[in-house]
């Protein structure tokens, strides 16, 4: 049962209370440093790659990035950590529910371990100094509201800096359809082979589909032709809270397809792949489709169409990542809900409106269609569905399979851990645990823990408040659950709801006792 135990300090020490058991105190100042930390500076910086609207998307993968702003300095020690949001407790209003922060673990590539004593983190394996690390964060399931990601770092031994500032990032989960979101930006494609996709542009606009949002001459309206490209990150044929260029203006005011062709086209050949046009439809409802060729520097795709008849509305897709972040392979298929954007330079307000040049022109945004009806409630207008059709072998293409390229970077040695699992899960195994006598054997589950320290303020040196104790579900032979330090994580090994509903693995009962009021001022300046 020792493994429990430090278990159970872990816990506690989250928990902002004392732990008897020193050595195992998770305490994320660096290399144990007992000085305090220097006042926060921009010198180091965490950023969560592919987050820039601070909202993530669940259970999706992404590279936290520790580093120092001007490329130069230097740390020998640190720890990448996520705290998770909490949400109030119907039941006990002094003890508010943890949510779930998602996991932080080693990336194969950097020199890190998971932190032997503390929660979802990983510090360094060895004290060179470092400009930049990576972790990877893999973000919650939905519901778990907002997630800090910090980390704390050494500039060398006894000087440091707290998670404060710019070494703290707060997001907040995304609650939009998952056909709503681009897939995240891969600022690193390593696939080798070209691909080719189809690009299908569903038009679901109808009179019947969207009352409250159609000319009122129905016959007019339709899309234009639908024309982009594939390109690189160095080109955009537009950018939300940007300025429209005069190609989109003409396109979004006029459905004139023209100058954007010309404008694309002069990138042909450099930052641009394929310019893709697919014909416009008589009726809104109806499909189009092109192809399109994307390879290893061209792997974005940009698409516009105007909405017709309307003052500068258009619907689009700017720097759709058909690269996967995740795998580093072309993406089989994707779909994306399209909604109306605003170019920004005509102020009509109604499909049919006279022109009406807005002066000084207005960044794109959502076009202000029909101010009643709730941005939740609104029906896309259209599906854009991507499917790869074929990969091409390129001469950078060695015999290797893709696989095994995305390995290329780390040591032969590392290969189990290749897979970005946390390397500490075998460790959960060596855990002794014991079925409780008379556990369901529907359901087996450990013995009820001893009794957490109360917690609560200390007031005239009475201590009135909260204790909780845990135990766990027992699956496959090992204990899981989100109590478990280092455990198998929950998609691996799940407990049947049936068990999670009857069998609780945590209680929390009042509890009053005596305290020291000086010795609770030194816990609270804990870092944790
Ligand atoms: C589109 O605009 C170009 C000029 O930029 C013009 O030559 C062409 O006739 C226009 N096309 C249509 C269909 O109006
Ligand atoms: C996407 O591809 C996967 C695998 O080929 C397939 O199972 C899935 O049904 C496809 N989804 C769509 C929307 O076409």
């Amino acid at each position: 049962m020792a493994r429990m135990g430090s278990i159970v300090c872990i816990i506690l020490i989250l928990s902002t209370t004392l732990c008897e058991c020193n050595n195992n105190i998770c305490d994320r100042r660096p290399l144990g440093t007992k000085t305090e930390p220097l006042p926060p500076d921009n010198r180091f910086k965490i950023d969560i790659v592919g987050i820039n609207d601070d909202q993530y998307i669940p259970q999706r993968q992404y590279t936290v990035r520790l580093y120092s702003t001007d490329s130069t300095s230097t740390f020998i020690a640190f720890t990448i950590a996520a705290r998770e949001d909490t949400k109030p407790n119907e039941k006990n209003p002094r003890k508010p529910i943890l949510l779930d922060a998602g996991s932080i673990r080693v990336s194969p590539e950097f020199p890190s371990k998971p932190s032997p004593n503390c929660k979802n983190s990983v510090i360094q394996s060895d004290i060179t100094p470092k400009t930049f690390v990576e972790a990877i964060w893999l973000a919650p399931p939905k519901d778990n509201k907002c997630v800090t990601i910090y980390a704390v770092l050494a500039v060398k031994e006894d000087v440091w800096y707290n998670f404060e500032g710019p070494l703290s990032k707060r997001v907040c989960e995304d609650r939009r359809n998952a056909e709503d979101m681009q897939p995240a930006v891969n600022d690193d494609c390593r696939v080798c082979e070209d691909a080719r996709y189809m690009v299908m542009f569903d038009g679901i606009w109808s009179y019947n589909t969207h009352p409250y949002m159609f000319p009122e001459s129905r016959s007019l309206a339709r899309f234009s032709d639908v024309v982009g490209a594939s390109h690189s990150n160095r080109y955009s044929v537009y950018q939300f809270n940007s300025d429209a260029s005069a190609g989109l203006q003409m396109l979004a005011e006029q459905g004139n397809t023209t100058e954007l062709e010309i404008a694309i086209q002069s990138q042909l050949g450099s930052s641009v792949r394929t310019i893709i046009k697919a014909a416009s439809q008589p009726q809104p409802n109806m499909a189009t489709v092109a192809t399109f060729r994307v390879t290893k520097v061209h792997h974005l795709v940009s698409l516009v169409t105007a909405i017709l008849p309307s003052p500068d509305w258009f619907l689009g897709v700017s720097n759709m990542e058909l690269c996967d972040a995740i795998t580093n392979r072309w993406a089989p298929n994707l779909t994306l809900n399209l909604y109306p954007l605003d170019a920004g330079t005509d102020s009509g307000l109604t499909f049919e409106a006279p022109n009406e040049e807005t002066m000084p022109p207005q960044p794109i945004s959502s076009a202000p269609i029909n101010k009643d009806i709730p941005k939740e409630q609104m029906r896309p207008f259209a599906k854009l569905k991507f499917e790869l059709i074929r990969t091409y072998q390129t001469p950078d293409c060695s015999t290797e399979s893709p696989v095994d390229l995305n390995l290329e970077d780390s040591k032969d040695d590392d290969k189990d851990t290749n897979e970005y699992v946390a390397p500490t899960t075998q460790e959960a195994e060596e855990v002794t645990i014991s079925i409780a006598p008379g556990s369901s054997p529907d359901c087996p589950i450990t013995e009820w823990e001893e009794w957490l320290p109360c917690e609560g303020e200390c007031e005239n040196n009475r201590l009135k408040g909260f204790q909780s104790r845990f135990r766990y579900h027992i699956v496959d032979g090992v204990p899981v659950g989100k109590y478990v330090e280092n455990g198998p994580k929950m998609e691996d090994k799940e407990i049947s709801p049936y068990c999670l509903e009857n069998y609780p693995d945590s209680e929390t009962q009042e509890c009053e006792e005596s305290c020291d009021e000086e010795e609770e001022t030194v816990a609270q300046r804990r870092i944790w």
